[in-house]
């Protein structure tokens, strides 16, 4: 007899999210009967670039644009890099400024970086508060003259910081009025909602594994009249701004997980709320030396998202002792080379490098049960209290530099 593997927990949904069932449903027609390449003549591949033109209907209908203002790419990691490479290189006679803030996901700081180094882009980053979402204000005072592109996102995919983009797109479009705003909406699509005209933005980043939805598939909203230079060029696609045979499959599936996306709004984010609220309240509890970061304030952090350090131990380790004990989370370190780097959200947030390493990130779903966040909370506390034990690194008083994060 085989002993059964007890059900495994899944707490990593900023990471992706299980593909809900009527998406591959809407799928599979276009992996199976209908594979046929959208730009050719004949009546099959007619049907399919039916489909992408009813999905980029859909698309445009929950973000609150116009169909033709959706450029379809394969995820949030490309729209992003169009977003800033193909603005500046529109808009070179222009300036070069571009302002970005200090806690962007790697697909916005990256591109920036290169960017720079290739004398492309002079970028200014802006600073988050201690909470990690970023000051409107300090935003509109890095904007110049010669700004051609701003971009923040609206949720952080690490501490879950829920950024004030309507405030931004007002004060930078009042002080130059050709500067664009790009948002990365790739966290918030799924939980908040997500209107370009409620946000005021110029460009903005969805992708659909975020959102119950496959792969392989995203978007970059371009409101009409803004520059952009196309990044990937051969056949033309997307109106010649992202070359490339389309993901007909991908492209449904995004679009129909949008929509069940919006239909399941309301009851997601109470769901993901209350279980939030539960882990929020309770770890601290639990586990000493335990500090949560990014917003208290749950109206400014994204449903489902928990996200802590304990001090005295490493993020990873805690990660692969929740592994063993059938939970899958993540931390916000950056692995690279066999070195833990603390994550550059905390570290801009002013988290002290030392606590920093102990990170780690839950993030709820759809799936997830009160009996899951009573498995964590019933697992966390040993785990962390045994590595404790194990450590080389003494474990004393906290350092002063630690008290503000674990008071708060
Ligand atoms: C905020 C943010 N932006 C961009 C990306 C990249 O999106 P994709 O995985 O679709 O390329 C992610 C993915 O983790 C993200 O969290």
């Amino acid at each position: 007899m085989t002993a059964q593997r007890p059900a495994r927990i899944y707490l990593d949904h900023a990471a992706t999210t299980p593909p809900d069932p009527a998406v591959v449903e809407a799928m599979l027609p276009y992996l199976t009967t209908r594979w046929h390449n959208p730009s050719s003549i004949y009546v099959e591949a007619q049907e399919a670039r039916r489909a992408i033109d009813d999905a980029r209907a859909t698309v445009a209908l929950h973000l609150g644009a116009r169909a033709e203002e959706i450029v379809f790419t394969s995820g949030g990691s490309e729209a992003d890099n169009l977003a800033l490479r193909g603005v500046l290189g529109a808009t070179r006679q222009r300036g070069r400024h571009l302002v970005i803030s200090a806690v962007e996901h790697h697909a916005i700081l990256d591109p920036a970086e290169q960017l720079e180094r290739d004398g492309l882009a002079e970028v200014t980053r802006v600073a988050p508060g201690p909470d990690g979402r970023v000051d409107p204000t300090a935003v509109e005072a890095a904007v110049r003259d010669d700004t051609v592109l701003v971009s923040v996102m609206h949720a952080n995919n690490e501490v879950g910081a829920v950024n004030d983009i309507a405030a931004i797109s007002r004060l930078v479009h009042a002080k130059n009025p050709r500067t664009a705003v790009h948002t990365d909406a790739v966290q918030s699509a799924a939980h908040l909602g997500v209107s370009v005209d409620r946000l005021g933005v110029d460009l903005m980043t969805v992708t659909a594994h975020k959102l119950y939805g496959p792969r392989g598939a995203g978007a970059l909203y371009l409101r009409g009249g803004t520059p952009l230079a196309g990044q990937i060029l051969g056949g033309g696609q997307e109106r010649r701004l992202r070359a490339g045979t389309e993901d007909t499959a991908a492209i449904v599936g995004f679009a129909r997980a949008i929509a069940i996306a919006a239909e399941r709004r309301e009851a997601d984010l109470s769901h993901d709320r209350h279980l939030q609220a539960r882990l929020i309240e309770e770890l601290p509890r639990r586990v000493p030396l335990l500090a949560i970061t990014g917003p208290r304030d749950l109206d400014h952090r994204l449903p489902g998202n928990v996200s802590c350090c304990a001090g005295f131990v490493e993020g990873e380790s805690i990660l692969l002792a929740l592994d063993l004990a059938g939970i899958a989370a993540s931390s916000g370190s950056a692995c690279t080379t066999g070195s833990v780097e603390p994550s550059h959200v905390l570290v801009a947030m002013g988290v002290p490098d030392d606590l920093a390493r102990g990170s780690l990130r839950f993030t709820l779903g759809r799936q997830n049960t009160d009996a899951d966040v009573d498995r964590l909370l019933e697992v966390l506390p040993g785990a962390i209290a045994r590595l404790r034990a194990l450590s080389p690194i003494p474990v004393t008083e906290p350092p002063a530099s630690w008290l503000p994060w674990l008071a708060s």
